[in-house]
This record gives structure tokens, C-alpha cells and sequence, in this order.
């Protein structure tokens, strides 16, 4: 999950990585308060979207009032930048820039480790420093077990070519920024620019931070870092349900037990709606095992509240969890739903159990209801009907 600036502001702060005082504001007279609460003095008025180069699309802009910040403010709001509609800005006080500085951790999957890169010539162009010139951008690894301390922060100053002076300033602050890493399991900390001031002072004026959802049972505090706008309304919903579920864009909804056999499920769907007129799998669900009614009527819930979605297959393979008791599922979760379970339903049980399953929903012989005895064949069925509606 990636955070907005002033979210990633926050937690520096919260680190003792040294940030400026700053206000968010969702209304240029806010942007006109927090100004005035920061003194009244200059500011710098900036777009919350998470995305880059904010600065270069307009999205960050100085005002020498708290009048002309709302003016700035109301600039910004709305101001689309690549595809992300600011809906926010945040209010920083304005700093006395002496240097602009570049510095990340980030997750280095390919040589399973960590990375820190540092650069003299931080600001707002790093990615073409990249590619232009490598050289100037130091790369660090950094042990998962041994971290940032003095000595590798001193190691990482050092490779980037800073005089001993501004290393020993940094030292504490790139500390910190591994402080901020580790223990709030991000995978990446971006600081661009980190800035030297006037005064000779570091401070974060910028900050990207990305949080490891997998680590979430660990900080129940990152539940308050969620965008919730801006997530899709059933996968948001999935959640709440603890369903394992993504949305795709196709018109044949799947349910089914075990991440693997849903793969498979999506693929055999896919190949199944080319003879269909190209229909698609409209999702990924799992259901796991011990599929209960309620987990069922869940299930079938999120999918059916799909208006794209024109037919569901319910691909179970009854191991733990015997096919009975899956067919049980099935029965009372078309009750639960009623009249809102309104789209065919292809079913296709095998496995443990499988002849008293089928029996059970023959029995039920619910309308909406056929089932079909190979996984092939049921995609077949699911896809035809989902091209005919
Ligand atoms: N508080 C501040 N005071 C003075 N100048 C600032 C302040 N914050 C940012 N700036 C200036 O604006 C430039 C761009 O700001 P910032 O790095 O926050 O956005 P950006 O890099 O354009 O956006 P992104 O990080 O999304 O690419 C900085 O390099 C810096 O020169
Ligand atoms: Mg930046």
C-alpha cells in the first residue's frame, strides 16, 4: 500500500526523522487556517496524489500568505496529474533550501536483499540521473539482519560522495529513515529531496513510503493509512468479509475452494469464452476450505453485486470439506440471498462425498441452478450463458 506524502510526513515525524511542521487541507480555506496556524509566514502548498512529479505538473506551488495559499490551494485541488485527481493538499512550511539531496531503501528482490541509494543531486529529475548518470547514484546493500546503523549510514554517505561535514549530519537522519523502515515493515522510503538548509540543518521535505500489507497483523494503527475512496467498492467489501478476492473484468463469475484450482478455474473459463464470443472470468474468489453456507452466500453476494457479471461457476472439489456439505452451502445461500441472487449459476462438484452432493442440489432443483459434472464442461455452460444474456 502506498501512502500520501503527508501520511509518510507523519510517520518520519513519529521516527524522529526531521520533517517540517505541515497541515492538510481539503478546501482552499483550510489551506487559509493551516497556513495561518504555521505562522502566517511562507508556505509551500502541495498535491496528495500518489503518484510522481507532482512538482513538474503544477502540483506544487509557493505562497507568500495565507491568502495566496488558498488561492494556490484552490489551484491544486482538483488539479489532475497523470490520472490522479488531487483531492487534498498539504501545507508545509516553506524551508531555506542549500542542497537538495536523494535518498531510498527499498526492497531489492532480485539480489534478496535490502538497497539504499543516495545521491548529491537530489530533487526533482532522479529518474533521468539514473539512467544519465549511473555513477552518480550510490548503491548500498543493506542487510535484513544488521540494518542502517552509524557505520552503514556512514558507508552510504561516504559512496555518494558527500564531505565529512554533511556524513556526519546525515548519519542520524538515515538511521532514522531505516527506523521508519523496519519497524513499520515498509518495502520502500523515498526522500526526494532530502535538504541541507541555510542553516546546515537535514530535513525530509518530501517523502514516498510503501507499507507491506502482509505485515498488517502487526500494526493495526495502518488501518487508519487506507484510501478508502479510492479502493473498488467490492473489493473493499470482499474484505470486510474476509473473502480472498479480486476483481477482473469479465462477465463469468467464479467461486471455488483452494487458490490453485481457482487459477485453473480462470484459466479454463478464459479459453472456454473464446468459443463464446471472447466472455471472461469476472473475478478470483476462494472460498478455502469449510465452505459454509454463510461463506457461500458471501461469496455469491459479492459476485452477483457485479453488474458486469452474467453468469457464476462454482468450481468446488470436495476434499476436508465434502461436496455435501458445499451443496448444503450452495442451497442456503440461494435462501439467503432471495430474490438477489438473480444470474445463473453453473455448478460442478467433485471429490469427497460428490454423489450425495449432486443429489442435494437435484433435490433443491433450484431455477437458477445446472449442474455439470467436468470443470470443462461447466466452463463451457458458464461462458454460453454468459454470452446469451
Ligand atoms: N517545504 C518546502 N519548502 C521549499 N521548497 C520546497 C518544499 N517542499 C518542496 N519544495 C521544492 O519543490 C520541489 C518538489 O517538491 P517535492 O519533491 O515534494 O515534489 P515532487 O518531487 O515534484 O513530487 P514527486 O515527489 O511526486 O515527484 C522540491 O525539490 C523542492 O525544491
Ligand atoms: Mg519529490
Amino acid at each position: 500500500m502506498d501512502l500520501f506524502e503527508y501520511q509518510a510526513r507523519d510517520l518520519f515525524e513519529e521516527h524522529g526523522v526531521p520533517v517540517l511542521r505541515a497541515k492538510v487541507a481539503d478546501t482552499p480555506e483550510d489551506a487559509k487556517k493551516g497556513a495561518e496556524e504555521l505562522g502566517g509566514g511562507t508556505v509551500v502548498v502541495k498535491s496528495q496524489v500518489k503518484i510522481g512529479g507532482r512538482g513538474k505538473a503544477g502540483g506544487v506551488k509557493l505562497a507568500h500568505s495565507p491568502d495566496e495559499a488558498a488561492q494556490r490551494a484552490d489551484e491544486i485541488l482538483g488539479l489532475d496529474i497523470k490520472g490522479h485527481v488531487t483531492k487534498r493538499v498539504m501545507i508545509a512550511e516553506g524551508a531555506d533550501i542549500a542542497e537538495e539531496y536523494y535518498f531510498s531503501i527499498l526492497l531489492d528482490r532480485a539480489n534478496r536483499t535490502y538497497l539504499a541509494m543516495c545521491s548529491k543531486e537530489g530533487g526533482m529529475d532522479i529518474e533521468e540521473l539514473a539512467v544519465e548518470r549511473p555513477e552518480a547514484l550510490a548503491k548500498v546493500a543493506v542487510n535484513a539482519l544488521t540494518g542502517i546503523d552509524d557505520a552503514k549510514a556512514r558507508e552510504i554517505a561516504e559512496t555518494a560522495g558527500f564531505d565529512a561535514e554533511t556524513t556526519d549530519k546525515l548519519i542520524p537522519v538515515l538511521v532514522k529513515l531505516w527506523d521508519v523502515f523496519q519497524g513499520e515493515d515498509a518495502t520502500l522510503v523515498e526522500v526526494n529531496p532530502l535538504v541541507k538548509t541555510g542553516a546546515g540543518d537535514i530535513v525530509a521535505l518530501d517523502g514516498k513510503v510503501s507499507i507491506d500489507e502482509n505485515a498488517e497483523f502487526r500494526h493495526e494503527d495502518h488501518a487508519g493509512l487506507r484510501d478508502i475512496d479510492a479502493e473498488d467498492p467490492l473489493e473493499l467489501k470482499a474484505k470486510q468479509l474476509d473473502l480472498n478476492y479480486v476483481k477482473l473484468d469479465g462477465e463469468v463469475g467464479i467461486i471455488g475452494n483452494g487458490a490453485g484450482l481457482v487459477m485453473s478455474t480462470l484459466d479454463v473459463v478464459a479459453y472456454a469464452g473464446e468459443g463464446h464470443g471472447g466472455v471472461k472470468p469476472a473475478n478470483f474468489l476462494d472460498i478455502g476450505g469449510g465452505a459454509s453456507a454463510e461463506v457461500m452466500a458471501n461469496g455469491l453476494d459479492v459476485i452477483l453485486g457485479d453488474d458486469q457479471v452474467k453468469s457464476v461457476f462454482v468450481n468446488v472439489f470436495g476434499g476436508i470439506t465434502a461436496c455435501d456439505a458445499v451443496a448444503d452451502g450452495i442451497v442456503k445461500a440461494l435462501q439467503i440471498l432471495g430474490d438477489s441472487a438473480s444470474k445463473p449459476l453453473v455448478v460442478r462438484l467433485d471429490g469427497n462425498n460428490v454423489e450425495e452432493g449432486r443429489r442435494i442440489l437435484d433435490e433443491a432443483n433450484h431455477p437458477l441452478v445446472t449442474q455439470i459434472d467436468t470443470m470443462d464442461g461447466g466452463a463451457d455452460k458458464a461462458a454460453e450463458l454468459a454470452a446469451s444474456r
